[in-house]
């Protein structure tokens, strides 16, 4: 297969492009990414003799309509992703979330393309935190912040031309992903790179939001198999059953990092902060036969930490900024 990867510099389309690599050699692969603060070659590294990368926009139609004429497939996970950036500056996450994805719909549309369309739970909005309730395929999109509202935006522009135009697309919403290459300024690499860098941890508020952790290795093992045998025009949701408060999270990172349990700072919450997120991958696993592999979270976490302290060439240019960032709006 001849793959276009959007986003394949950042966090999870580089784990993706990676496991192509290593799992299905025939592909070939393309990246598309802009490289923004969020992407990087040296995630790339690794496979760079077997894949090409195109340093450019999603949003940019003429780039876009040459690249998708040369594949048979894209998985589009190019985005602005984090919620506390939206919150301050939402126009980046309208052009890219909104935009790019419009302007890929209409390249696919035109040469006749397979595409996969990467989403997140987020568009869900919350569930209470005490209930048992789960995300499905049918639950009601309501999202809380500009970036999840721009996610939903995406999703249902895939679906509108699913509809009205016949692409062969489907789409994936996925809780929250974990391990290497991602960002320092996602909750378990800021806290992680917090103690190796001898700042003390942060917590939002009480702690008390709870996320459904998956491995970054487990989601893109999901999108495989969607990519490879999912029903076009279909949504799935994946998710490893792995619900856990920010507050639980944190204090099994300090116990893997010989820490004491209470040797953090609680910090101003984020605006608008989602209670809790909780998949029900029902059918992923009952149609597809897809189950995740990193069933062990505090396995997958000490690796995880191994990673990041094993590669601080790669996390510590951008931390310093990124803590500059979180000091001054008090986090
Ligand atoms: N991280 C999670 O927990 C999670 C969970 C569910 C879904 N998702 C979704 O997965 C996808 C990837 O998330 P991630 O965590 O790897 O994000 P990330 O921020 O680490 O990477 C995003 C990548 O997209 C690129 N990009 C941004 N705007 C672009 C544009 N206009 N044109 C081309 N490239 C652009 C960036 O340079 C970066 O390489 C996103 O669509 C996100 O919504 C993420």
């Amino acid at each position: 297969m001849r793959l276009l990867v959007t986003g394949g510099a950042g966090f999870i389309g580089a784990n993706f492009v990676q496991s192509t690599v290593r799992e299905h050699p025939e592909d070939e692969i393309t990246v598309l990414d802009a490289l923004t603060y969020a992407g990087s070659r040296t995630a790339l590294a690794p496979v760079e003799d077997a894949v090409e990368l195109v340093e450019g926009d999603v949003a940019d139609a003429a780039l876009v309509d040459k690249l998708v004429s040369a594949c048979d497939a894209v998985v589009h996970f190019a985005a602005e992703t984090h919620v506390d950036n939206a919150l301050s500056d939402p126009s980046p996450f309208l052009h890219s979330n909104v935009m790019g994805t419009f302007t890929l719909l209409e390249a696919v549309r035109k040469h006749g393309v397979r595409l996969h369309h990467i989403s997140t739970d987020e568009v869900y909005g919350d569930l209470d935190l005490d209930g048992s309730e789960r995300f499905t395929e049918t639950t009601p999109y309501n999202p809380s912040s500009p970036y999840s509202a721009s996610k939903a935006g995406a999703d249902m522009l895939v679906r509108a031309w699913v509809r009205s135009y016949g692409v062969r697309a489907t789409i994936s919403n996925c809780s929250n992903n974990f391990g290497p290459y991602q960002h320092v300024e996602k909750f378990i690499p800021r806290q992680v790179t917090n103690i190796l860098t001898g700042r003390r941890p942060k917590l939002y508020g009480t702690g008390a939001n709870v996320r459904d952790w998956i491995h970054v290795d487990d989601h893109n093992s999901a999108v495989r198999r969607i990519l490879d045998q999912g029903g076009m025009g279909r949504t799935y949701l994946i998710g490893a059953s792995n619900e856990r408060s920010n507050i639980t999270v944190l204090q099994a990172i300090l116990r893997l990092m010989g820490r004491d349990p209470d040797d953090f700072d609680h910090v101003t919450d984020r605006a608008g902060h989602d209670l809790r997120y909780a998949i029900d991958p029902t059918v992923l696993r009952d149609e597809l036969g897809w189950t995740p592999a990193h069933t062990d979270f505090d396995d997958a976490l000490r690796a995880t930490i191994d990673w990041y302290r094993d590669n601080p060439q790669w996390w510590s240019p951008l931390k310093d900024a990124v803590e500059d960032r979180y000091a001054k709006r008090g986090q």
